[in-house]
């Protein structure tokens, strides 16, 4: 019964497109956007708020002046914001170990959380970086824990099977993400924004995000903060329903995408992971030394070697993808309810791999 109804289920032009870029093997499609060599008719470039982040706290956050920043905007698409790749030269291998190394501890929420006891999640990091450093590439071995990982949730833990957040499932944000997410939402405008959740998806080759909305925010005036590191992806954007054919877009290493206004609640997916444009194992840009005097209250730390091999050989097969929220509008609270049972458990995310 169930295989005839998903047969008989028409397929919607997003799904279509999904399928299309999932398989796609190279060749150029027209009509996928790439903002590292904007041509496409329907890219505009965009102005933002120079004035807004100083250049000293766009340097703290590891940024460029905000002058220097390459946005971009889509016809049809209010409220879509593209940067293209505002990082220093150098910082984004902080995001990238923080990703790896600092925002996998407990307190913290992992998708290896609802298999493994507390103690097995504590340290993924610890208990991953000999086998990563040992790797071999042409040899098969068990995976590492840091492999397996495919989520993390920060601040206020998205439940992925009521597709809610809730008040007493909230443990501290991170400092220096608080911070970037604060410069780039007053770049573009969003100068009360808020970062409350932090969602971090963790990529493989293979890897995909299905076709959805981030509607589970209680406030849906303020924006949605995308970051990228790593291999590169293809993003489709779509409409307000599934059945309006969205535009497809690569996503490289550094990229920052900001949702805001009749874009904040569109469809949308990552059907496809790519290797990075430039065919080397990682992108140039994670090549970069740290610029020599890093201010001494910045919050990019330097990456020692040791742990950014951990770090590079992870990356060589991965994506990385930070998506920050604010949860609740200006002194709003949760509405009352009651939290069943099954709403506690932490389930692996409906809509990811989807194949
Ligand atoms: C999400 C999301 C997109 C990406 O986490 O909700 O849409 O680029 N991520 O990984
Ligand atoms: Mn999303």
């Amino acid at each position: 019964m169930a295989a005839a109804g998903a047969v008989a289920r028409e397929e919607d032009a997003f799904r279509r497109l999904f399928r299309f870029y999932r398989r796609w093997e190279g060749g150029q499609p027209s009509g996928l956007v790439d903002f590292s060599t904007p041509t496409a008719r329907e890219v505009k470039t965009c102005s933002l708020n120079f004035s807004s982040v100083s250049d000293q706290d766009a340097y703290r956050a590891g940024l460029r002046p905000v002058s220097q920043w390459k946005a971009f905007g889509l016809d049809n698409y209010p409220g879509f914001i593209f940067i293209q790749d505002p990082f220093l030269p150098g910082c984004q291998r902080h995001w990238v170990k923080q990703c790896l190394k600092q925002y996998t501890q407990k307190p913290n929420v992992c998708n290896l959380d609802m298999h493994m006891s507390l103690n097995e999640t504590a340290d993924l990091w610890e208990r991953s970086q000999h086998q990563m450093r040992n790797k071999h590439s042409s040899k098969w071995e068990p995976k590492s824990l840091l492999e397996k990982l495919r989520w993390v949730t920060l601040g206020y833990h998205y439940n992925w099977n009521s597709k809610k957040y809730l008040p007493d499932h909230y443990t501290p944000f991170p400092p220096d993400l608080t911070f970037l997410s604060k410069q780039v939402a007053k770049a573009c405008g969003f100068p009360d924004f808020r970062a409350e959740a932090g969602i971090l998806n963790y990529y493989h080759l293979d890897s995909s995000l299905g076709i959805h909305v981030d509607e589970s925010e209680l406030d849906h005036t303020q924006p949605l903060l995308s970051f990228s590191f790593g291999q590169s992806s293809i993003f489709l954007l779509g409409g307000q329903k599934r059945d309006e054919a969205p535009v497809a877009m690569f996503m490289h290493s550094g990229d920052v995408m900001v949702m805001s206004g009749f874009s904040r609640l569109l469809y949308h997916a990552v059907p496809r992971i790519l290797p990075n444009p430039e065919g080397k194992p990682l992108p140039s840009c994670m090549e970069l030394p740290l610029p020599a005097n890093l201010p001494a209250d910045s919050v990019i730390q330097p990456c020692s070697q040791e742990d950014w091999q951990v770090c590079a050989r992870y990356l060589q097969t991965s994506r990385i993808n930070i998506t920050i929220r604010q949860v609740l509008a200006e002194s709003q609270s949760f509405p009352a309810e009651t939290e069943t049972k099954e709403e506690q458990s932490v389930t692996i995310r409906s809509y990811q791999e989807e194949h």
